[in-house]
């Protein structure tokens, strides 16, 4: 803890003076002078004060011991719900906050499917204004439509008990199965306190509740906190985004002649066939913006905020793609990407200048891999400052002739934009900032509780942050982004440090503008005694002459840092006395809250904007601290529609809420250079599915530490199935480019030739992502959901319902363990993606698969007909392609499938295609929908993959005409028709028509 207290301070103490803090501003910078010649933010501005978490507290207070519960009164029952008051019923425990007495219940059944619970302070109780209400004007809230209690999925259940109080049941109708009971505890509802404990069966499967690191299932021991933090991708604890949802899946057994079901409470493995089992799936949204936490034990569940109200929305599913549907409903379906963005994207922090990024570009073309889209980090802004070039490395003469050069080509530019925006030294007038100044001038920043600007400091030195709840902020920055776009015409927005995240604690930079522009107080990579000496796991078997060197001068800067640390041990408390507080009756300690969450960064205000800031309307930080991330990418939105309102935008956010999906895609934010990572990221793609962001990516071939040849080789190919495609590198590691190393190469140009021939299909998949709220890549239990062995499988991932990824995610492995779910079972077929050959059946569903580096298995599942077009150096090229049709029939010896064509950029097209395919009995039936032309393109072959015997007569039709004949393979069991490019006039999708 020490050490690592220690090590910001460290790095700053090692390369720059710190000014003195003062109140009484200096007139001139000029009369300051330090040896650097640039000063860093006071060292001691960085450490919160100690907080020790309450979950980690043995003298931490058990609020269900103390507390008295409530009691129901008053209860009112409607057709569609209920309503009571909820009063306390004993004296008041106050023990992380103050008890609020009076209670309302609002019991609605919103519709069929969901049930809205909703406990919150009645006005008897409102003399206290101590609490805050998230409102649905910034983020949705679900209201009554024509939901009944008679005819709902969902039954609401409670009871006044004399040993707890008030205590209530959520019930599923059709099984009787309690899926959600607080009976034997009490509820707690204080100011800064809140705390609903629900009973759970054995070994019960969660999914959901992130942002985290970690796998899929939830487990029954873990501790979730909700508190968006800037922080480089911990196990197990908070980080960017904060997602209150989960899903949970019950498995049945059903057996006898009476089908009788019974709950699963064990782990069932893969050896055991599906047959018997059954599964219902619901979902619960806890709406509330404060820091929260959830701890997930053995047989219960605890809930707990920090204020706001308990706003609970329960979806009856039955299945995970029903929740999804129900749940997003609520908070809005994906934004529909444009088709570019499927493309894919070469970032790192460290492209110094235009010559140097377009260096990387001209690379990809030298070695013949397709990029889509270029990105620059900080490096590109003129000092850290949002919005202004660097006038010498990255000119705009110079980047609008680069922008021009890569548009002409069909590729993309998307620069980083922070949060933070830089605050002007006042007594430096060369050291003016517009964007500041304009802001400023309209009272678009966040406050100190005293109205002056809460200053805090990011990469540009002091700085302050905008307040979204004002209409003249989501104004400035619309106007800032469209004079930057007269200035660079950039394709979409990357926002970072959105959480959001601030180096010093509180606002440090009050009284210190004269010190801007001034230096972060820590090491970056590559700065003096922070390089990078880190590698994947193995890189000692796999590369002995670069990792011996390596990890001796990391172990030498091990023992310089250590060194510094012991000069400055006399500066170190040896004993940490934690800040402990206690409600006090009235009011609210926003800044150190009675109850502590288990925050990474400690203290609230650690690496953050203070939970006291305040914005103009009065909320205070600490009621809304989460919602900043999902608040700058709904702002983003809403200035590129007003700039280019015919355009879909392009938005990658690092911190989000539920509803950022709706505007934003997401990135995985700082995850390492690890084999383990790249497994990490499947979890959490298939997590931000639920959470209605399919627009996600990590940072491939990893972002802290070096990467190396294998790890790169398998996660260039890992990558290329997940929607948003980047490869992201820190500053000072090694370049991770496709192309630095050959087999690299090869393995990416592999995996993107499938990718490539897919996006139409991927496309068609966040068509029907948008519109209904379908997810797009799919874990193997929510695809199989009748089979209890798959509940916590991640290392395999369904894209869409059709293509099966089974990566290898261990170093030095050539084969990996996969299974093929439904094959032994008999219900679903497989082909290899490369072969077209059908997967053989084995006897056990673990299967060994070979996979030597440089391949990566895909399988296409039976059922499907998939329309693909060809690899070409961007999408816009590969979108004049021919068309082909793999048609990849099910053990019925059916397929079908769907395929949605527009523009692929605008935000409302005004034409678009659906082309439905269905093959049954050796016959293709394609029937097209809808006016869109535009890739109305030539048929160029069709592929039916599966046939067991060469077909007596190899002529094939379309409508009624001859139009070549097929050729069969008897090794890989296909039927090809080539050479069709002359028929239907050109046009595959022209109109409707019939192969046979
Ligand atoms: C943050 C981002 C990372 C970026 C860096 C510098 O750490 O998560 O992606 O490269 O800042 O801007």
């Amino acid at each position: 803890m020490k050490l690592l207290a220690l090590l910001p301070a460290l790095m700053a103490s090692s390369c720059f003076a710190a000014p003195p803090h003062t109140s009484t501003p200096l007139a001139q910078t000029s009369t300051i002078t330090a040896a650097g010649g640039q000063y860093t933010v006071p060292i001691h501005d960085l450490q919160g004060a100690p907080r020790l978490p309450n979950i980690h507290d043995p003298e931490a207070v058990n609020a269900q011991e103390r507390c008295p519960g409530y009691v129901a009164k008053n209860v009112k029952t409607y057709s569609t719900g209920l309503t009571a008051q909820l009063t306390l019923a004993g004296p008041a425990c106050d023990v992380y906050g103050n008890d609020v007495h009076h209670l309302d219940l609002l019991v609605e059944y919103q519709t069929k499917e969901r049930l809205h619970i909703s406990i919150q302070p009645s006005y008897l109780s409102a003399h206290n204004e101590s609490w805050f209400l998230l409102p649905g004007e910034y983020v949705a809230a679900p209201s009554q439509e024509d939901g009944e209690m008679a005819t709902a999925d969902l039954a609401f259940c409670w009871a006044n008990t004399a040993e707890s109080g008030f205590v209530f049941d959520v019930i599923r109708r059709a099984t009787g199965d309690i899926l959600f009971s607080t009976r034997g505890t009490k509820l707690v509802f204080e100011d800064q306190f809140i705390e609903l404990v629900t009973q759970q069966e054995d070994n019960y499967n969660l999914y959901g509740l992130g942002e985290v690191i970690h796998g899929l299932r939830l487990g029954t021991n873990l501790s979730r906190t909700f508190y968006a933090a800037d922080i480089a991708s911990p196990v197990d604890l908070n980080i960017y985004g904060d997602h209150p949802f989960y899903l949970q899946t019950k498995y049945f057994e059903v057996s006898g002649e009476d089908a009788v079901a019974t709950l699963v409470t064990e782990t069932v493995n893969t050896t055991n066939t599906a047959a018997n089992y059954t599964s219902f799936t619901h979902g619960l949204y806890f709406r509330n913006s404060h820091g929260m936490e959830i701890l997930m034990q053995p047989n219960n569940v605890t809930w707990r905020t920090l204020g706001g109200s308990i706003d609970l929305s329960f979806f009856s599913g039955p299945t995970q793609p029903d929740v999804t549907h129900q749940y997003l409903d609520v908070i809005g379906r994906p934004a529909m990407q444009t088709y570019w963005s499927f493309g894919f994207h070469q970032c790192r922090w460290g492209y110094d200048s235009w010559a140097g990024t377009e260096e990387v570009v001209d690379n990809y073309a030298k070695f013949g891999i397709p990029l889509e889209t270029i990105w620059n980090d900080i490096e590109y802004m003129n000092q850290y400052r949002n919005f202004e070039n660097d006038p010498v490395w990255f000119s705009y003469a110079e980047g609008r002739a680069f922008l021009e050069r890569l548009h002409e080509r069909g590729q993309h530019y998307v620069p980083i934009v922070d949060s933070a925006i830089y605050a002007g030294n006042p007594y430096n007038e060369s050291d003016a900032y517009p964007t500041f100044t304009r802001g400023n001038e309209t009272g678009s920043f966040i406050l100190n509780p005293d109205g002056s600007l809460y200053i805090g400091a990011v990469w540009p030195g002091y700085t302050v942050f905008p307040d979204w709840f004002t209409e003249s902020a989501k104004s400035w920055w619309k106007d800032e982004l469209a004079s930057y776009m007269q200035k660079l015409p950039i394709d979409g927005v990357w926002i970072d440090m959105s959480e959001v995240s601030s180096f010093c604690t509180g606002s440090c930079g009050t009284d210190m503008l004269q010190y801007n522009p001034v230096k972060y107080p820590f090491g970056i990579p590559g700065d003096p005694l922070f390089k990078v000496y880190d590698y994947p796991e193995g890189f000692n078997l796999t590369n002995a002459t670069e990792a011996g060197p390596a990890a001796a001068a990391g172990e030498a800067q091990a023992v310089a840092l250590a060194k510094l640390i012991s000069e400055l041990e006399g500066d170190v408390p040896s004993s940490v006395s934690y800040v402990r507080t206690t409600p006090t009756p009235g009011v609210r300690n926003v800044n150190y809250p009675p109850y502590v969450i288990n925050n990474v960064q400690g203290d609230l205000a650690s690496h953050a904007v203070s939970p006291n800031a305040t914005h103009h309307n009065g909320i205070q930080e600490y009621d809304v601290h989460n919602l900043f991330g999902h608040q700058i990418v709904e702002a983003t939105y809403g200035a590129l529609t007003a700039i280019r309102p015919e355009k879909r935008p392009f938005i990658i956010g690092r911190s989000t809420f539920p509803g950022s999906g709706a505007v934003a895609g997401h990135w995985g934010g700082d995850n390492m250079s690890k084999f383990s990572y790249m497994y990490y990221s499947i979890p959490q793609a298939l997590s931000m599915s639920l959470f209605g962001i399919p627009m996600f990516g990590a940072d491939t071939c990893g972002f802290g530490g070096n990467s190396d040849e294998e790890l790169c080789n398998r996660w260039m190919q890992l990558s290329a199935f997940f929607p948003f495609y980047r490869n992201h590198n820190t500053r000072s590691a090694f370049p991770q480019e496709a192309y630095v190393w050959s087999s690299v190469i090869d393995a990416t140009k592999k995996a993107m030739d499938a990718r490539f021939r897919l996006l139409p299909y991927l496309y068609t998949l966040f068509h029907k992502a948008h519109t209904q709220g379908d997810t797009v890549m799919r874990a193997l239990a929510w695809e199989f959901p009748n089979d209890p062995s798959l509940a916590g499988a991640d290392r395999q991932f369904f894209l869409g319902p059709s293509i099966l990824v089974t990566p290898v995610l261990e170093q030095g492995a050539t084969t990996v363990n996969g299974v093929f779910p439904g094959l032994v079972e008999g219900t679903d077929l497989y082909y290899d993606w490369f072969s077209k050959t059908p997967v053989a059946v084995p006897s056990e569903k673990n299967t060994t698969i070979e996979a030597p580096l440089g391949h990566i298995p895909v399988y296409i599942r039976g059922g499907a007909v998939l329309a693909t077009q060809e690899m070409a150096m961007t999408t816009r090229d590969a979108r004049t392609t021919p068309w082909s049709i793999i048609v990849a029939p099910g053990v019925d010896g059916k397929a079908e499938g769907e395929l949605y064509l527009d523009d692929g950029e605008s935000l409302n097209p005004n034409a678009t295609k659906m082309v439905t395919m269905s093959y049954a009995n050796g016959t293709l039936n394609v029937s097209v929908s809808g006016t869109y032309s535009g890739l109305d393109l030539p048929l160029a072959n069709i592929t039916i993959l599966g046939v067991q015997e060469k077909p007596s007569c190899s002529e094939v039709r379309i409508n009624a005409e001859i139009v070549g004949s097929s050729h069969y393979d008897a090794c890989s069991k296909t039927l090809s028709i080539h050479g069709l490019q002359g028929a239907l006039g050109g046009k595959a999708w022209g109109a409707n028509w019939t192969l046979s």
